[in-house]
């Protein structure tokens, strides 16, 4: 028999309960504190799962009371909210999608992992892999953006990191793809609203990246909080059990998002606890995280015939499983056993300060603004968020919420040390008081540059941060006009970072700015970051994952839209089109310039009919016409012009990179597998359609200025 049948046939009704249960925990100096629970019941066999406790001799103690002082020795599965960093924390997920680089999306899951597993950590809940059209909805900031194709490509990068080549080794979590599925997609942008949508971009936009995770071995996924057309996720059988389950082969756990499964009662789907119980486990959902209502609801559901042991039992058996597959049996030490080394810390946090750099997306630059000169002799920095070293953090901290993280005028300070530093706020982030104002007009007054430091305040994105406004809170906007106004007087320059979580309707920054840089929130060493950019150091190469809206009435505004029977013309009112604002973004996808100039030339298709080849080679010249060295990102978009279904103007299908010196010129290969022609036909099943496919490749979403060209479909 196996370790996991044998346990199984031992254990009591309450022991396998247990193993369904996640309970959320904390550590004082007198030792564990288990939610609304105690250390006994750990002893008792009744939890056997915990998630948020820090640090490797809390997460020893806890274990070993698991191991050591249980009737059956069953190790504990151990989860944090690992998002973008452990306590060395890495840019958001979002400006990390503005790296269009796979392989620094794994590197820095994986530097993740190794840190988390160091503290005693075994599970994480990332990635996040919701699709996000509309920046009033604050988690945005905890997914890659806009589109199903890039989030895809983050889901198998991160799972990979997160996990490594084996869940089993000493520093691999399991990963937990998030929060499936169609959160995004929130009524109005509105945190936890219900969620309507078709069919079609359901499985065109929302499932893709969680297939892609299963495909990548992601060993658990969460069911949203949210539900669709009326069924919670939590309950959603046809999509947890049918599709999830049945159809795309998951095999393993699924955990509850916090509280979620008492939840349905407030959804309206539960009359009580044994209810909303038994409508999660007949979905699938394998562990009940913060409800309690497996442990207090099955017993009876049970007696009520709801549910059958058999039921609970290929819970059980999953997540047995799941611990075995971590090791967690051979040695639950293993992950915790020695602290890293000083070096790898190091290492670390220059890996953050890379990736930070690269993260950073710049809107605007002109009359080469940007990058400063090193001998510059005055800067000021102004602004609520120059001097806010844990406002650079982002919205999920895990263990790093204490760690010192570098703001902006730090950074400044070392990246500058020749140059005289200047420093007032103007105003706080969100607050209605301006008589720190004056003081920094007087900053722009004999100054070779402005650095204005605006945005949101680092909670102000993330879960249940929704704003109706996303705009420059506070007094922002009047320091920034105060700013423009008294620094144009004197010709001095003036640069805006620009923290958020998401894009902001900033039509003024957008007029006025000299430069305009997009800085997230970066993390750790975010001021180190800026300040590399700024300097020159490093050409910033982050392109927006998101459509920047000119105004608040395009939300939700993203380049995938399809073309409609009265698309906008020019001299046409009837056409679809707004009176008051121009269609397009202020910003679009993949927008982000460099200290480089690109120009792209002489597009080849080979084959140019897709029938003679599994895959298509996409090639393209580019050229650095600038006076920088420096990274460019190449996009492959398709678009098929005459289908039995309308398809999307804009279908991203791949993207490539290439790094040029000035006047240097390269070839960028993108590869287009033929299977990626393949859509939903009109009854949703995949079709290929004979006909004329375009090509569209180029620096960003903006259609008109990406170079086109054309290959066959035949039958
Ligand atoms: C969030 C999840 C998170 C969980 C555990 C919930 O409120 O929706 O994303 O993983 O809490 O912290």
């Amino acid at each position: 028999m196996s370790r996991i049948e044998k346990l199984l046939s031992q254990m009591t009704l309450a022991e396998k309960l247990g193993q369904l249960t996640m309970t959320a925990s904390g550590y004082a100096v007198t030792g564990p504190i288990i939610a609304g629970d105690s250390t006994e019941s750990i002893k008792d066999g009744t939890i056997g799962n915990l998630l948020n406790i820090i640090g490797p001799g809390p997460t020893r103690e806890v274990q070993q009371i698991a191991v050591e002082q249980t009737r059956l020795g069953i190790p504990l599965l151990i989860g944090l909210d690992i998002i973008h960093g452990h306590r060395t924390l890495f840019p958001i997920p979002l400006a990390e999608a503005a790296l269009f680089d796979d392989a620094a999306w794994e590197l820095s899951a994986r530097e993740a992992a190794r840190e988390g597993a160091s503290d005693g950590l075994s599970m994480t809940f990332a990635p996040m892999l919701d699709v996000s059209r509309d920046p009033r909805w604050g988690r945005t900031a905890e997914g890659s953006g806009e589109d199903p194709y890039l989030t895809s490509r983050m889901a198998r990068a991160k799972v990979r990191g997160f996990q490594g080549s084996s869940l089993s080794s000493a520093d691999a979590i399991a990963a937990c793809a998030k929060h499936f599925c169609a959160y995004g997609p929130v009524t109005a942008g509105r945190e936890y609203a219900s969620v309507d949508i078709s069919e079609r971009t359901l499985h065109e936009v929302h499932l893709p990246p969680f297939v892609a995770a299963v495909a990548a071995g992601v060993a658990t996924i969460m069911p949203a909080f949210t539900d669709l057309a009326g069924i919670p996720m939590t309950a959603h059988k046809a999509l947890l059990r049918d599709y999830l389950r049945d159809q795309l082969g998951f095999d393993g756990v699924l955990v509850s998002d916090y509280n979620a499964i008492g939840e349905l009662m407030r959804h309206g789907v539960a009359a009580d606890l044994a209810d909303a119980a038994a409508l999660a486990l007949k979905a699938g959902v394998d562990i009940d995280m913060m409800a309690d209502g497996y442990r207090k609801g099955l017993p009876i559901a049970l007696e009520r015939g709801t549910v059958t042991m058999d039921d609970i039992d290929v819970c059980v058996r999953r997540v047995l499983k799941l611990k075995e597959d971590l090791g967690l049996f051979d040695d639950p030490y293993r992950r915790g056993a020695s602290a890293e080394a000083p070096e790898v810390l190091i290492e670390r946090r220059q890996l953050a300060r890379r990736i930070g750099a690269r993260a950073i997306t710049m809107l605007k630059n002109e009359r080469d603004t940007l990058p400063l000169s090193p001998t510059v002799k005055r800067l000021s920095v102004i602004g609520p968020l120059a001097d806010a070293g844990p406002e650079m953090r982002g919205c999920w901290w895990s263990a790093g919420e204490n760690e010192p993280h570098v703001g902006v005028l730090a950074g400044i300070r070392k990246g500058f040390p020749n140059t005289e530093i200047r420093h007032a706020p103007g105003t706080a982030i969100n607050s209605a008081d301006r008589s720190g104002i004056p003081a920094a007009l007087q900053l722009c007054n004999d100054t070779d540059a402005v650095l204005l430091c605006l945005g949101e305040a680092t909670a102000m994105s993330g879960e249940a941060a929704s704003r109706a406004y996303p705009e420059l809170p506070g007094q922002q906007l009047a320091l920034a006009e105060a700013v423009f106004e008294h620094a144009r007087e004197r010709g001095v320059p003036v640069i805006v970072v620009l923290f958020s979580g998401r894009p902001l309707v900033i039509p003024l920054l957008a007029e006025k700015a000299d430069a305009l840089l997009a800085a997230w929130f970066l993390g750790t060493e975010a001021g180190n970051a800026i300040s590399d950019v700024v300097s020159g150091i490093v050409s910033p190469s982050g392109r927006t994952p998101m459509s920047w809206p000119r105004a608040l009435g395009q939300v939700p505004i993203f380049f995938g839209q399809r073309n409609s029977g009265r698309p906008l013309s020019q001299g046409d009112s009837f056409t679809s089109r707004y009176l008051d604002v121009p269609n397009d973004p202020l910003y679009p996808f993949g927008h982000g310039l460099s200290y480089g100039s690109f120009v792209y030339d002489n597009l080849r298709i080979t084959p140019d009919n897709a029938s003679e080849a599994d895959v298509i080679t996409v090639r393209v010249d580019v050229g650095n016409h600038g006076r920088h060295g420096a990274e460019e990102t190449v996009f492959l978009f398709t678009h098929d012009k005459v289908a039995s279904v309308a398809r999307p103007l804009l279908e991203l299908k791949g993207y490539g990179k290439i790094s040029l010196q000035p006047g240097e010129t390269g070839t960028v290969e993108l590869l287009l597998p033929a299977s990626e022609l393949r859509f939903l036909g009109i009854d949703l099943k995949p079709v290929f359609e004979a006909g004329d496919i375009e090509i569209l490749v180029g620096a960003s979403a903006e259609r008109s200025r990406l170079l086109l060209g054309h290959l066959q479909l035949t039958d």
